[in-house]
């Protein structure tokens, strides 16, 4: 093998439904265009390829994953025509639970004023991220339904947190702390965890006392303290106060909704699935979103800033830097979809984004 072959990396694509079809394309154009030394394979798996044989996941689908790449970049499950939902289910569930991908962070910043829905606020006041815990929480399908359909019925969800899981998201958190700066290039320092352990009285609990015992590992470190319904409050009464924010699965799904709208919508929002030292994934925050799907009108840049998180991932720096620099131009000079701003398509904004990256402005 040359030099070049080995470090080399590679990812896998899963475009997945929807719009995740249409973003997915412009964010792996994006790439190519950047340089980075990495080979590319897709895959079906979707509705489309779960209608026609019912593979949700193929056989050793995620064997394979773990083995044979370095990363997954996934673009969003959920078709109408599967009222189950049991192929997102399956491959993105599936994804998170089975390859243990325990870290889903999701970054968020304001790349320009205009985007905020806030007044007065600047992209300097919106600057923090989410670290959620991936792999446990009401999302693990544990509980049941007793006497169905009767007046009687009885449903329990079971909220799961164990030990294990619970102290290495939040590790996680303060390692992720000590290690990101923020867009001016300045340290974070303060973690805050989120919960409701006022009325969870022993999920929160569990989470009260692993993050004081990992929080007194870090004494530079600022520990706080928020109930998710303070926080989301404050989200929105003053964004600037947040660094790095830790939470549960369910907390963290909602509030980085919300979070997505401080920054632009749903189409600007990234994120990554990750356990270190293992084969993660990346996806856009935004789902399949059937209504615009095939119009030619879903924002790119989520899927495109996800692509550059997850090169930085892979230690593609200086190729990462500058396709957050190209999405950065490209808000400021509003060629962008009409969610943000813009007036241009899909594959528009993508191409130009991939003109700017590659140095040679759009070709197309
Ligand atoms: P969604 O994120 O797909 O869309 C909600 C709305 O946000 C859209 O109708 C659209 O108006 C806007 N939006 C989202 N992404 C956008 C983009 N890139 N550009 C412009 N506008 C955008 O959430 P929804 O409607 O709740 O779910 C639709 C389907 O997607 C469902 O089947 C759901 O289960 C699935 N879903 C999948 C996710 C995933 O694969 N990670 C995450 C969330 C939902
Ligand atoms: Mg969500």
């Amino acid at each position: 093998m040359d030099s070049k072959k080995r470090t080399s990396k590679r990812i896998a694509v899963i475009p997945g439904d929807g719009i995740g079809r249409e973003v997915i394309p412009e964010a792996v154009s994006v790439i190519r265009a950047s340089g980075a030394a990495v080979e590319m394979t897709e895959f079906d798996w979707g509705a489309d390829r779960y209608l026609r044989d019912q593979t949700t996941v193929p056989p050793e689908g995620f064997a394979m994953l773990g083995r044979d790449f370095d990363a997954i970049l996934v673009g969003a499950f959920g078709d109408p025509r599967v009222k189950t939902n049991i192929h997102a289910k399956e491959i993105l569930l599936g994804m998170r639970f089975k390859m243990d991908l325990y870290a889903n962070v999701r970054p968020v910043r304001l790349l320009d004023a205009a985007l905020c829905p806030l007044k007065g606020v600047e992209p300097k006041d919106v600057d923090f991220s989410v670290l959620r815990e991936n792999t446990e929480g009401v999302y693990t399908d544990a509980g049941g339904v007793l006497k169905l359909g009767t007046a009687d019925e009885i449903a329990t969800q079971e909220d799961i947190n164990t030990r294990k899981g619970v102290e290495r998201i939040i590790r996680y958190a303060f390692e992720y702390c000590q290690t990101q700066t923020r867009l001016d290039g300045s340290p974070r320092s303060k973690v805050l965890m989120c919960d409701k352990s006022n009325a969870m009285t022993y999920a929160g609990g569990l989470w009260q006392r692993a993050f004081k015992e990992v929080s007194a590992e870090y004494p530079k470190i600022a520990a706080q303290h928020m109930y998710v319904d303070t926080l989301c409050m404050q989200m929105v009464r003053d964004p600037r106060q947040f660094d790095v924010i830790v939470t549960n699965n369910m907390f963290g799904d909602i509030i980085t909704d919300l979070a997505a709208a401080l920054q632009g919508g749903l189409g600007m929002a990234a994120s990554g699935n990750i356990h270190p030292g293992r084969t993660s994934m990346f996806e856009p925050v935004h789902g399949s979103a059937p209504p615009i799907a095939g119009k030619n009108v879903a924002n790119p840049l989520g899927a495109i800033l996800t692509a550059a998180m997850m090169l930085r991932h892979l230690a593609f720096e200086e190729e990462a830097d500058r396709i957050e620099a190209a999405v950065l131009e490209a808000v400021r000079q509003k060629k962008t979809t009409e969610d943000i701003g813009g007036d241009l398509g899909t594959r528009e904004a993508g191409d130009w984004v991939a003109g700017q990256v590659s140095g040679k402005g759009v070709s197309s």
